[in-house]
């Protein structure tokens, strides 16, 4: 078992750059299954859910290589083998597959997606798509078939999401992108995350208009040329730097940051009173003195994203008084709440909000990292903390952090894996 190891309460300075988005990546690499020739990825992070899917492209036939943050796909000998549980059920993303080789196949055999346990995360909506454009869904064990009749294309259809949904709205552009006629997605996500889906996908000859915006419309086409493609950096990534170089930063430039993705995230810190200065891709973060308790409130894009709602609470429990956190994608999404309170923290579950006061300082401790975001939260909680803090479960933070030992060690923390 591998174990983050802190000790706390040293002065960090200097520069962290963010790495390309995790949330995008998962989904451009199983868009590449829908390629009729070789893609190139730039950009790529260092993270465990992207060795996953590698392996799993692999596994279908994909010749993968990978060369630093470059990743060379082609994905003409991929074959509709079915892929069951397993490494599948490693990550939540893995969802994608049903998408896109529905598209590329019309039949896709896929085991159930994993992923961190924020409570129930259904996927009822992609399934009601695919279902509108022509498949059937049945479940075969711990796999999933969802496949046309005897492999017909699936064809394009008026989809409303009646839950604004990322997973439902990527896995429908794919899905769409080379069915027979136009699809309409309404009440659709408009993450950055899509954007950078549809943007690979147009790149290689989809016909997708609207995404960012609640309307998407998609022709379906009969060939997807092969392109290069830079992955957009991480927004949740950048968020969970800066707020960890306002809680325990010397003054740390964060690089490789689109504002444009981040603006209620820093409205909500220059609320708090957090010093930082914007500039063109990249913000410097200044020692920070007083800060003021505010209520969090997540919702989807341009909302306050519930990805950044556990990296920000250890810099809210240095903040002058009380305040909430209610996370209204995920109800559940408070496994960070018992860990930080065994660091000393003053903060609880009280009817389904997570209400926290702040603290004069926070102790080492050891410490589970439940699911990828609370082990973020852990990470700067013990860089705030007095003494040594020792961080369990780490698969969970390397899955989407980037060389995060790596970037910190870089601006002066002493952070160690230890192998036991
Ligand atoms: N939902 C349904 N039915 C569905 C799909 C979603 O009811 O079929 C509900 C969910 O239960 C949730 C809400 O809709 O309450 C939004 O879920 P969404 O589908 O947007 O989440 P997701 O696509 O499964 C992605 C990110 C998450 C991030 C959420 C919300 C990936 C791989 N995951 O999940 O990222 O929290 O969107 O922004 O893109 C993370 O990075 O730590 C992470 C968990």
């Amino acid at each position: 078992m591998r174990k983050i190891i802190i000790n706390g309460g040293k002065p960090l300075t200097g520069e962290v750059a963010v790495s390309g988005a995790k949330n995008s990546v998962v989904a451009l690499i199983p868009a590449i299954i829908l390629a009729d020739d070789i893609v190139t990825l730039d950009g790529v992070p260092a993270i465990s859910d992207v060795d996953s899917l590698i392996e799993m492209m692999r596994e279908m036939g994909a010749s993968v290589e990978r060369n630093g943050e470059t990743l060379t796909i082609d994905p003409r000998d991929v074959k509709d083998k079915p892929m069951p549980y397993g490494k599948i059920n490693s990550l939540r993303a893995s969802y994608y597959f049903y998408g896109s080789l529905l598209g590329r196949f019309g039949q896709a055999t896929v085991g159930l997606p994993g992923g961190c346990d924020l409570g129930p995360r259904p996927i009822d909506l992609h399934l009601k798509a695919f279902e509108a454009m022509g498949a059937t869904v049945a479940y075969e064990g711990e796999s999933m078939r969802i496949a046309t009749n005897g492999g017909q294309p699936i064809h394009g259809a008026h989809i409303f999401f009646d839950t604004v949904t990322v997973g439902a709205t990527i896995n429908t552009m794919l899905a769409a992108a080379k069915a027979k006629g136009r699809t309409v997605i309404e009440n659709a996500a408009r993450e950055p995350e899509i954007i950078d889906v549809a943007t690979l996908l147009n790149n290689m000859g989809a016909h997708i208009r609207g995404a960012g915006t609640d309307i998407i419309t998609i022709e379906g086409v009969d060939y997807l040329h092969g392109t290069r493609h830079q992955v957009i950096p991480d927004r949740i990534e950048a968020g969970t730097y800066i707020a960890l170089a306002a809680a325990v930063g010397s003054g740390i430039k964060i690089s490789n940051v689109l504002y444009e993705h981040l603006e209620s995230f820093i409205s909500k810190l220059e609320e708090m009173g957090v010093r930082m200065t914007v500039e063109e891709d990249s913000i410097f973060v200044e020692k920070q003195e007083k800060l003021q308790a505010v209520t969090i409130k997540t919702s989807p894009y341009p909302g306050f994203a519930t990805d950044l709602q556990q990296p920000l609470t250890p810099l809210l429990l240095k903040t002058d008084g009380q305040g909430t956190i209610i996370d209204t994608i995920y109800q559940k999404r408070v496994n960070h709440v018992p860990e930080l309170a065994r660091m000393g923290a003053d903060i609880s579950i009280l009817g389904g909000q997570i209400k926290f006061k702040g603290v004069n300082s926070l102790v080492g401790a050891p410490v589970k990292a439940s699911d990828l975001r609370a082990g973020a939260a852990l990470v700067i909680a013990g860089l705030m903390a007095e003494g040594r803090t020792e961080i369990s479960n780490i698969e969970f933070i390397l899955r989407g952090y980037s060389n995060i030992v790596e970037k910190l060690t870089a601006i002066g923390a002493d952070i160690t894996i230890v192998e036991e």
